[in-house]
Formats: structure tokens, sequence, C-alpha cells
């Protein structure tokens, strides 16, 4: 920035580059000579400078409450391994907020897993079908073959009945095209929500979250109702093997592959982690032999008000003004389908002070929603020049100048490294408990990841095992990336319900 003061360097204008350059360290500010200048001037200056400065100190402030020291951090791994606790443990179990489901997935894929297989995939704004064949023995191999379709949001929040409808005509659809209406294949159902199992073919809705909000299928088994669209619809019929939590399919892809994957970890639209536990630890089931996947649904954490000190006003406002107010708030901090809204809430109040877009709130800045995650992976990209983040702004109908550019990217920064920074401390919870229960000192250990805030930001997962290695530093933890878990992950699961099941009959 270039200011222009008289040329006499009077004792006032020396004062003057000393204020500024305190007042904003950050900026470096060079001082132009000016022949025609007055004392006018120079007050004017000071005054621009002090707009300036107490604009910075305001923007800043904004953001402190997003930074978060190593004590917040370590915190919030103590509070998330006793929620871990809570959610294990009969006694404490119905009012834990982190519900730790078991999932009745006791083993990983052996490799003599094989057979034709559908996969239905609900849980983001699309619903994927997929024929998935699985080849066992040397030639071991998975091929998939699937459609996507939209969901409508009239159908996401219309009725039960409604939305099961949908779905099968998707199912229809898909089998019409790949000619396999006749063949009644076992079915594996990736249902990336909240239930309670008894089985492995059986699961309650525990409650929406996401976008989601459809009437009539809280507290229901999720199998029953897509049974019951299936015969409404009277064309074709299906073997229903498995319903299977997103995280738990990516842990068995990824195990797959790495048998030492036993966590699976979701960081996309929604947020969420599984791991293999103990059968003598999860005191809900009975038996005490093996281990059984547990569906943490850690989304829930800070529902009980336990990491309120870290919340800010901006959260509550996302939370609000959510379909589920209340509810999951450590998701809302930490996944795609919320940082937007969060970035958004703030944009909003910084031009309220008149700190952006020329303190005009445009309608696109009122509009629920604008901020993708996607615009914010764009809007942080290193390699994104402050010209095209004013693109992005524009096509997103917000009208930017130069310095709005630059503080966007700087608020989009603040909301996704702590985003990254939470993830990766609850995270490191999860991974100490593991390094607990094998009672060792040092645990070797892989997470299988999927998620568009993971494979897509530039910043959020790197910020993330940064996190998870400063947390939890006995454990050495590989990241695997999972290719397609939803779909393959609950062939997989499928199969092997399927191989143990014809165990059992003979
Ligand atoms: C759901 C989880 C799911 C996660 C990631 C959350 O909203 O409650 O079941 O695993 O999103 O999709």
């Amino acid at each position: 920035m270039e200011l222009c003061i008289k040329h006499t360097l009077s004792k006032y204008a020396k004062r003057l580059h000393k204020v500024v350059r305190r007042l904003v360290p950050n900026c470096d500010v060079r001082f132009l000579l000016s022949e025609s200048g007055s004392g006018k001037g120079a007050a004017m200056v000071t005054a621009v400078a002090y707009r300036l400065a107490s604009q910075r100190k305001q923007i800043d402030e904004i953001l402190a409450s997003f930074k978060l020291s190593k004590e917040n951090l370590r915190e919030v791994k103590t509070k998330m391994r006793a929620e871990l606790e809570y959610g294990l443990k009969k006694e404490t179990q119905p009012n834990a907020t982190v519900k730790m489901l078991p999932t009745y997935v006791c083993g990983t894929p052996d490799g003599t897993e094989k057979g034709k297989f559908l996969s239905l995939d609900l849980g983001g704004t699309n619903f994927r079908v997929l024929l998935v064949k699985i080849r066992s023995g040397r030639r071991k191999s998975v091929r998939m073959y699937n459609k996507i379709f939209a969901i409508p949001l009239e159908i996401m929040q219309g009725t039960g009945e409604e939305l099961f409808d949908h779905i099968v005509q998707c199912i229809a659809d898909f089998l019409e095209y790949m000619g396999i209406k006749g063949a009644r294949l076992p079915l594996g159902f990736t249902f990336s929500f909240p239930c309670r199992q008894a089985s492995i073919d059986k699961g309650t809705l525990v409650g929406w979250t996401k976008g989601f909000k459809a009437t009539d299928c809280e507290g229901e088994d999720v199998v029953d109702m897509l049974r019951e669209a299936i015969k409404r619809r009277n064309e074709f019929d299906l073997d229903i093997v498995a319903v299977v939590n997103d995280t738990v399919g990516t842990m068995m892809t990824c195990g797959y592959e790495d048998p030492n994957c036993e966590i699976g970890l979701i960081a996309g639209t929604g947020s969420n982690v599984c791991y293999m536990e103990d059968m003598k630890n999860i005191e809900v089931v009975e038996g005490n032999e093996g281990k059984m996947c547990i569906n943490t649904e850690w989304g829930g954490f800070g529902d009980n008000g336990c990491i309120d000190n870290i919340r800010t006003k901006y959260d509550k406002e996302v939370d609000e003004g959510s379909l589920n107010p209340g509810k999951q708030r450590y998701e809302k901090m930490t996944s795609g389908m919320y940082l937007g809204e969060i970035v958004r809430q703030i944009l909003i109040d910084l031009t309220k002070h008149g700190l952006l877009f020329r303190g005009q709130i445009s309608e696109t800045l009122r509009t629920r929603g604008i901020f993708e995650t996607k615009f914010l992976s764009q809007i942080e990209s290193d390699r994104l020049a402050l010209l095209q983040v004013r693109r992005i702004l524009q096509q997103l109908g917000l009208d930017s100048t130069c310095d709005d550019s630059i503080i966007v990217k700087e608020v989009c920064g603040a909301v996704s490294r702590r985003a990254a920074q939470l993830c990766g401390a609850g995270l490191a919870a999860v991974v100490e408990k593991k390094r607990e229960n094998r009672g060792v000192e040092h645990l070797k250990i892989t997470v299988g990841v999927d998620g568009t805030l993971y494979k897509l930001h530039p910043h959020f997962s790197r910020i993330l095992r940064e996190m998870v290695k400063e947390l939890a530093p006995q454990c050495d933890v590989t990241f695997m990336l999972s290719e397609d878990g939803s779909g393959k992950g609950a062939a997989l699961i499928t199969a092997v319900a399927k191989r143990l099941h014809s165990i059992g009959e003979n």
C-alpha cells in the first residue's frame, strides 16, 4: 500500500509512520512524499490509517475466535476419548452423545469372497446403484458398474414412502439398464445415517442428519422400508443382506487391500468414524470374543455442551438455522455441509460492520447454502490468483474488491483449518483408544478415508494428519484413500455375510 504525505518530515509525520507500522504490522506501508500536500492531507492520512487499522483489528478479532490453542485441542481429544467410553458402557449409553453403534460387522474380507452383488448408496445429495463383481483367488479383483441418480430436495424432505419409492424407481431403472431385472442378487445397502442395529440386516434410523428430513422414518427399520417399497412396486425382488454405514464400507474397502486398516473415516458432506472394537468392551452386545466394528457417530459429539467453550456465535447461528438444531454439533464444525455456511455467517457479520463488500449485504449473501465445499476448496487453493478468487465470488453473485477477496480467503482458511484440527483431535482419541486396547507402547495402524473435504480441499488432509501426529505421538498412522468405499464396501460386507450365512446353514 502507498500513502502520499507532505515532503517535510515533521515530527508529526514521523510519529505517523510509527503509529501506522505499529497498528498494521502485517502491511508493508510505504510513504510517498507529496509536493503539494497540506496539514489537512496529513490529518486525512492519519484518519485513513486509523480506519484501516481498526478494520484490521475487527477482522482479526473475529478470526481469532476460530484459532484453537494446543490446550483447546488436547482438551477436545480428552473429551472425545471420554465420550467414546460413555457410548460403550451399558449404564451411560442411553444418554451418550457419541452413540457408538454396534454394526454386527465382525471381520474383514479374507480374499475368498466372490460373486455378483448389488449395492445402494444413500447419504449424500445423490443416490447410487451399483453392480459389483468380486473375484477371489490369485486374480482377486472388484469390478463395478454404477448409475447416479439425483435426489430432489422435495424427496429428501418429503415423506418416507416417497423417498423409498424413489429409491426403488432408481433401482428399477438400473436393473433395466444393466439387463438384470430377473436376477435376485444379494444386496448391500449403504445408508449413511445413524442406525441402531440388532443384526447386520436390520437398522433402525436414530435420526436424520445432513440435508435429509423425510417424515415417518425415524425409529423405523430402513431395511423394512426398502422391502415394503419393493413390494409396493411389485416388479422385482431383492435379497437385502446387509445395511452398512459409509464409514464401515470405507474401512472394509481399505481392509481388503491392507489388513492393518481397522478404522474408517469420512470427512465429506458429513463427518464420522468407525473402528474395530474388542467385543469385551462393547457392553451392549452379548459375548466377549473377537471384535466388532463400532460406528461411533461422532458427529453428535458436543451435543451435551461439552465443547461449547470453543463454539463461536457463527457456529450457533449455523446450528439454529439447520434442519436439526442442537444436534450434530461437532459435525457442524467439521464437515463440508456446514463449513460454507459458517463462512457465509462470518461474511454477513463483516459486511454488517462495513468491513466487506462496501457494507452491502446482497441477496446472494443472504442465500443459505451458497458456499458449497467445492468453492471453499477453490478459494483456498494456493495456485489461484486473487483475481480468480474474485471471479469465483462473482460467480456466486458477490461483487468484491481485491481487498474483499483477500479477506474472504482468510475467512475460508480460518474455518477449514479449525475443522481439520478438530477432526484430527477426534481421530487422535480413536487411535489412542486402539493403542490402549492392544496394550502396546507403539501402535501401527491404517485409517481408510473417504469424503470430498479430505480428498479435494487443498489443506484439510495435511492439517488433519499433522494434528493426529501431534496429539497421538505413540501411534504411527497411515492414511489410505478409499476408492469408492460406499459401493465396494457394502458389496464386500454382503459377500462376507453371505459366506458366513452359508457356513452357518451347512
Ligand atoms: C451421518 C453418519 C455418516 C456421516 C458421513 C453423518 O451425518 O450421521 O452416519 O457416516 O454423516 O457420511
